[in-house]
């Protein structure tokens, strides 16, 4: 896995070694308990794909400015923001593979530290002067949380339709990564058309992302390397593709037994449930989405011309599909 990042990476390596410069001084503070625990997340490092993803298509379109550094650590910024703020939603004590920031320091520090990140994004926006990056971040912390807010509500249901399903991943997690892909190409001054095509490539892309995130939940726990707990999902009532699928198509009595099995959920439950979500095709069923808008990701890309960056985006877009992490 290691190995194609670092393929992808290849022609970025120097943008990505100054990013993580600039993104570890950001982070820094006065405080010592932030700076204690910023120093915690930063060596356990994440895959960097929306960092990634601002610098590949930032230099397909145009020459990488510092506003394409910036625009790498807003965006980051962002993302390890609502991390450590999910894994308080979920109460994850995983993640990274070490124990999450709630684990160690608690719900109310944790909290803290993601507004704290969130705050230091904005921050940077501002202090730069970069109003049209501004507006689409806003927008998305915005999108995320309605995402997460909305993906609560609907647990309680136990009803959720593959229309809602749609609507979480958008905004929980394909908003940031079209966001990633539009600020990057607004990062080196590209019209205004080819903004709004970078952002409908990354919200494909994203949603893809999401699919394939939510597949891990429902894979064998000796197949794990996501660094996160696996089954969590279920615990949480998190009825996603997968099941949503498997629950439309089962017959009356199975369906029955999966709503009881989550409603009154233990981890005894768990290897029937997954028996059913395979049995019913569930799992083939969200793959085929996933795939679909992999493809249609894909078939932006070919309007552009054919080069070592381009390439490198594709491999991307196939990782994000096949990784195991
Ligand atoms: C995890 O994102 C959160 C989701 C949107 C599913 P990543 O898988 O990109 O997290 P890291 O940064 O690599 O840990
Ligand atoms: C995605 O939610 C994370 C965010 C959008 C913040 P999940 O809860 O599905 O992500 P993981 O699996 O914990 O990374
Ligand atoms: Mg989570
Ligand atoms: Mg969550």
């Amino acid at each position: 896995m290691k190995i194609i990042l670092d393929k992808i990476k290849n022609p970025i390596k120097k943008e990505i070694n100054e990013f993580e410069k600039q993104f570890t001084n950001i982070t820094k503070s006065n405080v010592s308990l932030i700076d204690q625990i910023t120093h915690y997340i930063i060596h356990r490092k994440g895959k960097l794909i929306r960092p990634i993803f601002v610098f590949l298509i930032a230099k397909m379109l145009g020459n990488i400015q510092k506003k394409t550094y910036h625009t790498a650590c807003l965006i980051e910024l962002i993302h390890t923001a609502t991390l450590v703020h999910d894994d308080v939603i979920d109460n994850s004590s995983l993640r990274r593979g070490s124990f999450s920031i709630n684990a160690i320091w608690k719900n109310k520090i944790a909290v803290l530290i993601g507004d704290y990140l969130l705050s230091k994004s904005l921050l940077l926006a501002t202090n730069n002067n970069y109003y049209d990056l501004l507006k689409i971040i806003c927008q998305t912390i915005k999108d995320m949380s309605e995402g997460e807010l909305l993906q609560m509500e609907e647990s309680d249901k136990l009803n959720i339709t593959e229309k809602t399903y749609n609507q979480i991943i958008y905004h929980k997690t394909a908003s940031l990564i079209a966001a990633s892909c539009e600020c990057g190409a607004r990062s080196v001054n590209v019209d205004e058309k080819t903004a709004l095509k970078m952002r409908k490539f990354g919200l494909f892309v994203g949603i893809a992302f999401q699919i394939k995130d939510d597949l891990f939940d429902y894979e064998e726990k000796n197949n794990n390397f996501t660094g996160k707990p696996i089954g969590i999902d279920l615990r949480e009532k998190k009825i996603t593709l997968p099941l949503i699928y498997t629950i439309r198509k089962a017959s009356k009595e199975d369906q029955k037994w999966i709503l009881n099995s989550i409603k009154n959920y233990d981890e005894k439950k768990r290897d029937k449930i997954i028996d059913s979500v395979k049995k019913y095709g569930g799992l083939e069923y969200a793959t085929q989405k996933m795939i679909k808008f992999r493809n249609n990701a894909l078939k932006i890309l070919e309007l552009y011309p054919e080069s070592p960056i381009k390439k490198a985006l594709k491999i991307m877009v196939n990782f994000i599909v096949e990784r195991n992490q």
